[in-house]
């Protein structure tokens, strides 16, 4: 196999035919002058370990995984970082030219990079506020720990479900409120990241009384179907800090694209303007 041949990933997942990573991949493959391909595969979920047989030996440096594999593939793999393990899910394949494949989590790296590189006005230093508990809220809290971060609160509208992630990771430093009373919560947060679905297209808006929050609390949202959520424009009225979701995802991609290839790549203006075009087709 030839080093040009294994310059090529790919993203799956069911549906996949939404993902932006293959426009953000092919254009750092481009910036770095390596000559590949990225491709968005749909695969459902009972062909999953067929797919992963077929991709030991297929010519792809390794493959992303989005909903609804990231668990799944777990016991398909021959190997699994640390991090992706205690987050119990995977968003990164690496595959060695013997046919080995690695498991990564990149999703908590990504949150915390693009806060360093990018939202100055939080230091690490102050409680935050997670929403929700599904995979996302697990690596967004993973990372915050991981950097320190005093305390990590969690509330969820299925209670148990935020306990199991404050058990299984918070080590002391985790406390769960009520889905109710999440408001309580956001005074003492200098950082609010909702990782609930609530704010896309389709859904509900996420309603949170922010009128507690201090001047200098940072709103984070993951979603970025639409880039401007209900909650940060709620934020944006309140003189706060606002982050939408493009920087966790370029900063997730990031990642990836360094494991299979080597290169550091980030978030240019260039990349920026093609995922906000994409984004308002
Ligand atoms: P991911 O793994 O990508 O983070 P997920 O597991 O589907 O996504 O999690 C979605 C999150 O959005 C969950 O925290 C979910 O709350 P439940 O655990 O109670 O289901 C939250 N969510 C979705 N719809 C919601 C709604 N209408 N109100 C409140 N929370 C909602």
């Amino acid at each position: 196999m030839s080093k040009t041949d294994i310059r090529r990933a790919a993203v799956i997942g069911f549906p996949v035919a939404q993902s932006l990573s293959p426009l953000m991949h092919k254009y750092w493959m481009q910036q770095c002058g390596i000559e590949g391909d990225y491709e968005a595969i749909e695969v459902a979920p009972v062909d999953l370990a067929d797919f992963v047989n077929q991709a030991k030996h297929g010519g792809l440096a390794g493959f992303n995984i989005t909903v609804p594999h990231k668990t799944a593939i777990l016991p398909l793999l021959d190997k699994i970082a640390p991090l992706a393990k205690q987050m119990g899910a995977v968003n990164t394949v690496k595959i060695s030219e013997d046919g080995t494949l690695s498991g990564f989590n990149t999703d908590g790296i990504g949150l915390v990079k693009h806060l360093k590189t990018s939202v100055v006005a939080y230091g690490f230093d102050r409680p935050a506020l997670i929403l929700g508990a599904g995979g996302a809220a697990r690596a967004a809290a993973i990372g915050l720990l991981t950097e320190n971060v005093p305390l990590v609160m969690i509330t969820n509208r299925t209670r148990e479900k935020a306990e199991t992630i404050a058990q299984d990771i918070g080590r002391g430093r985790m406390t769960v409120l009520d889905w109710d009373n999440r408001a309580d919560a956001v005074a003492a947060a200098g950082l609010i990241v909702n990782t609930t679905t609530l704010g896309m297209i389709g859904e509900p808006p996420l309603a949170l009384d922010l009128s507690s929050a201090a001047n200098d609390t940072v709103v984070y949202d993951i979603v970025y179907k639409p880039l401007e959520t209900d909650l940060l424009k709620a934020a944006h009225t309140r003189g706060l800090t606002t982050v939408d979701g493009l920087g966790m995802l370029v900063h997730q991609g990031a990642a990836a694209f360094k494991i299979w290839f080597g290169e550091e790549v980030g978030f240019d203006a260039g990349l920026k303007e093609k995922l906000e075009g994409a984004l308002s087709c």
